[in-house]
């Protein structure tokens, strides 16, 4: 245990995928990028003698959460975030095999909107097994570290996700989307050309995935699959699936993935608009996951001259996605948002709104090493 260290500060961004969608659970692939809104999380030492608890507070998040190391229960607070605290913990320590059990007061901030697809719960899952990790003085591989915070998730929320969002936040590079091949576990950084300006507008449906059929697709998909004799999804052919819609979403959405690349190295932007167009038809016709608002989101963003757009993560609320030329982007994101409150409640248009995402560096230690993402 390095009690010598006065103060650990790590950081995890969110991510936005910009295709490839309900596929990492079938050994598929996927696009994201790990984007320039975070969770920071500090741990810092109380004075010698004071008593062995783990305090965490929140600038975003209600409550104080309070967990008395030899029982591990909380006291107070933080009912959704501090079960994400109390997992860290508890994993950091059976990785470890002794507790992280000084006294010590853990800070959490964080830019990434909750419940909107973002992966603000991956990010925090990351930053907090990070942060406890390099406290206790236990060296996590990227591998580790994304597979770590991904039970930590799964424990703290019972959703059985994918491991997408942990594995983009912790291998985000500057400029980079990720091609990830879940099958070979292998991520590879695709450069982000600087003439693509990426648009995400929040719908302002918040929605949790324990509330939603994500498990349900899941099952379905992995029935598909067993139904073919496969281990996964990954190697079921067109033919296949053809009048499976669960299955037939996953298998051409991987096609999509590969065919977006290719796009991109090759400068096709109305490609990549067409790819997207059929990724989201797909999401909200074969999978079932869109909502009348991410499809309005969606028509207006192109009605109003957007390269492309689709719904980005799990589906059932959160974001949009969309492609624009730089100097238009914002204009386009103001006008197709301007178009969507004008239908929407008001509670609702006042939660939507439009930002622009950069890719940048994955998660890690802020301050003693490269910080490239240029975040605080
Ligand atoms: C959520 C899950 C991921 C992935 C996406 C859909 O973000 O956490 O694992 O399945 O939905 O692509």
């Amino acid at each position: 245990m390095s009690s010598a260290k006065a103060l650990t500060h790590w950081r995890a961004p969110g991510r936005v995928n910009l295709i490839g969608d309900h596929t990492d659970y079938a050994q598929g692939l996927a696009l994201p990028l790990a984007i320039d809104r975070d969770c920071s999380i500090t741990v810092v030492p109380r004075p010698a003698g004071a008593k062995g608890s783990i305090r965490a507070v929140s600038k975003e998040f209600a409550g104080e959460v309070t967990i008395t190391t030899s029982t591990r229960a909380t006291t107070s607070g933080g009912e959704g975030w501090g079960r994400f605290v109390i997992a860290a913990a508890e994993l950091v320590q059976s990785l470890n095999s002794h507790p992280v059990n000084e006294a010590i007061d853990i800070t959490v901030s964080s830019t990434v909107p909750a419940g909107s697809g973002l992966s603000s719960s991956s990010a925090l899952s990351v930053a907090l097994v990070g942060a406890l990790a390099e406290y206790s003085s236990l060296p996590l591989s990227k591998s580790e570290l994304a597979k770590a915070a991904h039970q930590v998730e799964e424990r703290a929320t019972g959703v059985p996700s994918g491991l997408m969002d942990q594995l983009a936040s912790v291998n985000g590079e500057v400029d980079h989307a990720l091609l990830i091949d879940f099958a070979a576990e292998l991520v590879t950084p695709v450069k982000w050309p600087n003439d693509l300006a990426i648009i995400v507008i929040n719908s302002g449906m918040l929605r949790a995935l324990k509330d939603s059929e994500y498990a349900q697709r899941r099952e379905e998909v992995e029935n598909a699959a067993r139904q073919l004799g496969l281990d996964s999804l990954r190697l079921a052919t067109k033919k296949q699936v053809a009048d499976n819609p669960w299955a037939r979403h996953v298998v051409s959405e991987n096609e999509r993935v590969l065919a977006f690349v290719s796009a991109l190295q090759s400068g096709s932007y109305d490609d990549l608009g067409l790819i997207m167009g059929k990724s989201h038809a797909s999401l909200r016709d074969d999978f079932l996951v869109s909502t009348p608002e991410l499809n309005e989101l969606v028509a207006n963003l192109i009605a109003v001259g957007a390269i492309g757009a689709r719904l980005t993560g799990a589906g059932f609320g959160g974001c949009v996605v969309a492609l624009a030329k730089p100097d238009r982007a914002d204009e386009i994101a103001q006008e197709a948002l301007a178009r969507y409150r004008q239908g929407a409640s008001p509670a609702i248009g006042a939660s939507a709104h439009a930002f622009r995402v950069r890719a940048v560096a994955g998660a890690g230690p802020v301050g003693e090493r490269d910080n490239s993402s240029g975040l605080q």
